[in-house]
């Protein structure tokens, strides 16, 4: 990842977080992830009246890069409008691990404050199927 690569991440982190849908929690989230074809997919959290249809933004910036036919995930930004960072949560991790097991996460926010983890310090022996 380049300085150039991580400033166009959360350049679109940031943009997607203004479409964010979140009349119940008023908690906007925006997520941006970078394929490894060079393309940027981002998301937002989108909430729904039945509050545990809502899906976060880390997993519909996913869906939407695997839905235009990428299947690996090299990084991932996380933007909220707040004064420190915050990390994805339990089952964005896992989602980020089926197609990004190496991926660096930046959580970014409105105040100076941001933070770097990769994949794995976020999520030690998650799930994944058995072989056989
Ligand atoms: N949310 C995300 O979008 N990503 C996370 O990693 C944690 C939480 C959203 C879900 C909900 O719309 C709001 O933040 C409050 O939980």
């Amino acid at each position: 990842m380049t300085p150039t690569d991580w400033q166009r991440l959360e350049d679109a982190a940031r943009n997607a977080c203004a479409h964010a849908y979140c009349p119940y929690s008023h908690f906007p989230v925006g997520a941006a992830v970078l394929t490894a074809d060079g393309s940027i997919a981002s998301g937002c959290n989108v909430e729904s009246a039945s509050f545990g249809l809502t899906v976060c933004a880390e997993r519909n910036a996913i869906f939407r890069a695997v839905s235009e036919g990428a299947r690996q995930i090299v990084a991932v930004a996380l933007y909220t409008p707040t004064p420190a960072p915050v990390t994805p949560c339990g089952a964005c991790r896992q989602v980020i691990a089926e197609f990004g097991g190496d991926a660096s996460i930046r959580c970014i926010c409105a105040g100076p404050g941001r933070a770097e983890y990769s994949l794995r310090d976020l999520l030690p022996n998650g799930f994944s199927l058995p072989a056989g």
